[in-house]
């Protein structure tokens, strides 16, 4: 069976420590979507780390790490993360396995995503800049390079053809900048990516799940950046939700057993686009400082916001969420007191569902009052020693979700997690 960690929010609700944290009980930690986007970090003997293609069970020795077909991978980003877990004396030749299947991306790509965003002006999506929608438009568009076609005689001239398509689009956007560099990179990055364990992903992992062997897939990015369901234009280009691990893994949709909803007692997003409970005050500011929350990928700064239960109950209920594990809860530890969003009023009336889009209405939450618990959190092991305070902001939430929260973090080191009754 298929165990799933995914995001509920806007990423970078803790995944990757989560994750990790799971990984002892699993034999295959697999990433199923996203690419170099993705920052996810965790703690190895109290050193951080910051993964953003290799799974993060890639610390766990004798764990098989899969990047799956619906990874956009680039190879570039991958060289450098490999030598550093390597580093860390991770052997990655050994537990780091390639899907054929998963789509690269290409120097143009990120020089297209950097003109198409430019180009934008005051709309721009906010991108990380990795190449993602281009790699992605070229998987659909049914142009692009596998990782597969590596091994390929023809590689080169296949290599050849696309970029001189890109190189069109390039012109189109007037941009002008040299990427000889980022080229160099990437053809040492293919030698590099050559040496890899490349197989066939879908065979691969339903022939481990036919051994008996317990898998685990790790989401990127989350719910609300989804292609389909997520704030769209202001999303990713991959499927981020549960669905996803079947189309980027080759799995059967009934193999998925547990899926673990990830999300922090508040909320954050990096990049543009809408975020109905965002805090632009003192309090926001104080979330952010306290959170540390400034993007693992970009180092920009994210923004900070209340829970959205809305967002949230159609997170779940889009991924079939079973149970949700709460981050970063000691973030509100100083807080006097707290809000939760409950209903949106859209255009005036009240309502619990999300819009299809956010952007051409106006959108007030309606907030819940919480008082705070002002207690420090970080050195608690135990459920029941948590504030009184604490569990009836998560017992609300247990009960507005349907879902319950099993898990609360409650710092970022690998062990500060406590269980719930
Ligand atoms: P991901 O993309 O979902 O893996 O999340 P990121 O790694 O981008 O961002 C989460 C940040 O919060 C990282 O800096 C983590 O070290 C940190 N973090 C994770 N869980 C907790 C927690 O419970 N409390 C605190 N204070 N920090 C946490
Ligand atoms: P993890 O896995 C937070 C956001 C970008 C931008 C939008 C599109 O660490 O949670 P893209 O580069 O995908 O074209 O950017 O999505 N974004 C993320 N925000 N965490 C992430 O990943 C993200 N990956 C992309 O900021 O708004
Ligand atoms: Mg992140």
């Amino acid at each position: 069976m298929v165990d799933v960690i995914l995001g509920l929010q806007w990423g970078d609700e803790g995944k990757g420590k989560i994750v990790d944290y799971f990984a002892k009980g699993y034999d295959v930690v697999a990433r199923f979507q996203g690419g170099p986007n993705a920052g996810h970090t965790l703690f190895v003997d109290g050193k951080k780390m910051v993964l953003h293609q290799i799974p993060s069970g890639i610390f766990h020795e004798n764990k098989i790490n899969l990047i799956g077909n619906g990874v956009v991978l680039d190879p570039v980003t991958l060289k450098k993360e490999c030598e550093s877990v390597a580093a860390l004396g991770v052997d990655y030749k050994k537990n780091l396995f390639i899907s054929q299947r998963a789509h690269l991306i290409l120097p143009t790509h990120r020089a297209i995503d950097k003109a198409s965003e430019t180009s934008k002006g005051n709309e721009k999506i906010g991108s990380t800049l990795k190449g993602i929608s281009p790699a992605y438009m070229d998987k659909t568009g049914r142009n692009g390079l596998r990782v597969g076609d590596l091994l390929d005689k023809s590689f080169t001239t296949q290599y050849i053809r696309l970029r001189l398509k890109h190189q069109k689009l390039l012109d189109n956007f007037s941009f002008s900048e040299d990427i000889s560099t980022w080229e160099d990179e990437f053809f040492e990055g293919l030698e590099f990516l050559r040496e890899l364990q490349i197989v066939n992903g879908e065979y691969f992992i339903n022939d481990q799940m036919r051994n008996g062997k317990k898998i685990l897939a790790e989401g990127a990015q989350g719910s609300m950046l989804d292609v389909d369901f997520g704030t769209f234009p202001f999303v990713t280009s991959s499927s981020t939700i549960s669905a996803g691990v079947c189309t980027g893994l080759g799995i059967a949709p009934q193999k998925i057993n547990e899926v673990y909803g990830v999300t922090k007692a508040y909320c954050t997003r990096v990049g543009s686009g809408p975020f109905p409970t965002e805090l632009k005050d003192e309090t926001g500011e104080q979330i952010r400082q306290t959170g540390n929350e400034f993007g693992s990928t970009t180092g920009r700064p994210r923004r900070c916001g209340w829970i959205d239960l809305v967002a949230l109950k159609f997170a779940c209920m889009i991924n079939g969420v079973t149970q949700l594990i709460m981050t970063k809860a000691d973030v509100l530890d100083a807080l006097q007191s707290l809000q939760v969003c409950d209903e949106y009023i859209v255009n005036g009336k009240r309502q619990t569902e999300v819009p299809f889009q956010m952007l051409r209405m106006d959108i007030e939450p309606v907030y819940r009052k919480f008082v705070g618990w002002q207690t420090d959190i970080t050195g608690i092991n135990d459920y029941e020693q948590l504030p009184g305070k604490m569990k009836e902001y998560i017992n609300y939430i247990n009960s507005s979700l349907g879902v319950p929260v099993k898990y609360i973090s409650n710092g970022p080191g690998s062990n500060q997690i406590i269980v719930a009754l």
